[in-house]
């Protein structure tokens, strides 16, 4: 024991001149076989950026609830010198949108064309921002990062036990598309655990995009399989919006909090602007003295979340469309006017004129990695929906989104049943629909901190704020900050979701009579986040215990 403190001391000190560098790479997924070839990446020279796109490849392979290429994502990214950058690879509406496309002949709403028809899918940015992160910041030729991601289709993989259950939870859904039901089941009959899944024709797509990068998906035999499916189906999307899709790379958002550097995604992201103003409210109380997690914490974080989730619903969408006030938003005098409108013993009330929010599921999946040399990189990608619309394309066997259910319903359309008709946020010829996924890096005195992120639909935005709190003002250790139950409002419907346990009854008693209603649930977000050992440089991986399949690993070196 002696020798290894010893040996601990000795490194640490060896370390501590050359900052920025850590003493491993790390690598933390929704599951083991992208988080192995994340570690495998990383130990065969490539950088973080590489990894993560060959994690992101192996994802839409292994993870198809969420990993995909027929979605979109954001990626965060913070080079050694503390320089960042991000990459917006939000999937856009097609040319032919407009914001009524989800109303039906008569005029009325249907939640079907706007979730679940082809006229829910929008045009997909994962190739295109993978490969725009590679030319930009990659080392590894493009093939070799995609060579996992061929064999794991191509030749099959073991199916987990989360993987299993989520296919048999899904059957219903896959029945309805016979090349889907084909895909994920043998002959209807669902998965076992253990058994192996080839995906023949998902191994075919990523050779294409594997030989000619972005162009295997939004040229030749790719697209014309996927604009087939979408003119079979009465889709908008056109080969000329394929074609035209851009990933984005846009400077990240940054504040500062308590000493710490918050480095977020901007727009067409909801999440930076949020987590940002939340913590610009909540600077202003003594949360630690509140207590974590008391009822006095619960109700000064959910007055937080109203304030900025009334204001995301007001405010923000796709900033290359609309106008927002980002840097009033995120000002500290903005929040310190917000703030004065708390009071820290009666809950306020939501606004019932700017109402409800659209439908919104709970399946997208966040990793985190970092290299050696300290890139951190943070990316949180999505087909919305768990396995997006639950469609693939014949002959190109991957999964379509159904993200443009993240576009408002209509014009106007505001109903208690949970619509929101605001303008921003509409359905406009290739405008990118409004996200709360909420990639995240801190940074204290130049030195990396964690690499965060979280699924969970509108919640992600609060998960994060939550690792954030409990890291930064709770001082709690990597698992714990992880671990600890968490917490959702998002200002209408106006009741808090506790994780079940969170409070007790005389909690939740408290809180009822400061004015809130409650609700609990199992589980909030699955956050796969890195955390930097300050005093030792190693990273530590942290899967979250709430994901069934969920992996980290370190690399060799
Ligand atoms: O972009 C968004 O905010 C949503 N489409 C994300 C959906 C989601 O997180 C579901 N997650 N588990």
């Amino acid at each position: 024991m002696r020798h290894f403190v010893l040996l601990l001391i000795l490194t640490t000190s060896l370390f501590a001149g050359s900052p920025g560098t850590l003493r491993t790479g790390a690598v933390a997924t929704a599951h083991s076989e992208a988080t192995r070839v994340g570690v495998e990446t990383l130990e065969r020279g490539g950088n973080a950026v590489d990894a993560a796109i060959a994690v992101g490849f192996a994802l839409a392979v292994v993870h198809p609830t969420a990993g995909n290429i027929g979605g979109g994502g954001f990626m965060v990214i913070r080079f050694p010198d503390g320089r960042a950058t991000t990459i917006d690879f939000r999937e856009r509406a097609p040319a032919r949108a407009n914001p009524e496309m989800f109303l039906d002949d008569q005029h009325n709403y249907s939640a079907d064309r706007h979730h679940h028809s082809h006229l829910s899918v929008g045009v997909p940015g994962t190739v295109a921002g993978f490969a725009l992160a590679h030319d930009k910041y990659g080392r590894t030729p493009w093939p070799e990062l995609m060579a996992p991601s061929v064999k794991l289709a191509a030749e099959g993989f073991t199916i987990t036990p989360g993987l299993a259950k989520s296919l048999a939870d899904t059957l219903e859904r896959f029945r309805k598309h016979p090349p889907t039901l084909a895909q994920f089941t043998r002959a209807g009959t669902p998965y076992q655990s253990g058994d192996q899944l080839i995906q023949p024709d998902l191994g075919q797509t990523l050779t294409r995009i594997q030989e000619l990068g972005r162009d295997g998906f939004y040229l030749g035999e790719t697209a014309d399989l996927f604009i087939r499916e979408i003119e079979r189906g009465g889709g908008l999307i056109t080969a000329k919006d394929l074609r035209n899709y851009n990933a984005v790379e846009r400077p990240p958002l940054r504040t500062t909090f308590r000493g710490y550097d918050i480095i977020t995604m901007p727009p067409p992201s909801s999440g930076g602007v949020a987590l940002i103003e939340m913590l610009n409210i909540l600077d202003g109380f003594d949360l630690a003295a509140l207590g974590h997690n008391s009822p006095s914490y619960v109700h000064h974080l959910t007055e937080s979340m109203r304030i900025a989730y009334r204001d995301r619903a007001r405010y923000v969408a796709d900033p290359d469309s609309v106008e927002i006030p980002v840097t009033r938003l995120t000002s500290p005098d903005y929040a310190a006017s917000q703030r004065a409108t708390i009071n820290p013993t009666a809950a306020s009330h939501s606004a019932p004129e700017q109402l409800d929010q659209p439908y919104e599921s709970e399946q997208t999946t966040h990793y985190s990695i970092v290299d050696a040399d300290g890139l951190a990189v943070a990316v949180t990608t999505t087909l919305e929906e768990e396995y997006g619309v639950a469609m693939i394309v014949p002959g190109a066997g991957f999964l379509m989104n159904n993200e443009m259910g993240d576009f408002n319903a209509a014009p106007g359309l505001t109903t208690t049943a949970g619509l929101i008709g605001t303008s921003p946020n509409l359905a406009r010829p290739g405008q990118r629909m409004l996200s709360s996924m909420t990639p995240t890096i801190l940074a204290r005195e130049g030195r990396l901190v964690a690499v965060l992120g979280s699924p969970g639909g509108r919640g992600i935005i609060n998960t994060v704020l939550q690792l954030v709190l409990n890291r930064v003002v709770f001082n709690m250790p990597a698992e714990q900050a992880v671990r600890e139950k968490r917490f959702h409002h998002q200002w209408l419907p106006p009741d808090i979701k506790l994780e079940q346990g969170l409070l007790d009854t005389a909690g939740i008693e408290n809180l009822k009579q400061l004015g809130h209603t409650i609700t609990e649930r199992e589980t909030q977000g699955r956050s796969h986040v890195i955390f930097i050992d300050s005093s030792s440089n190693i990273p530590l991986p942290i899967p979250d215990p709430r994901e069934q399949d969920a992996a980290g690993s370190t690399t060799k070196n």
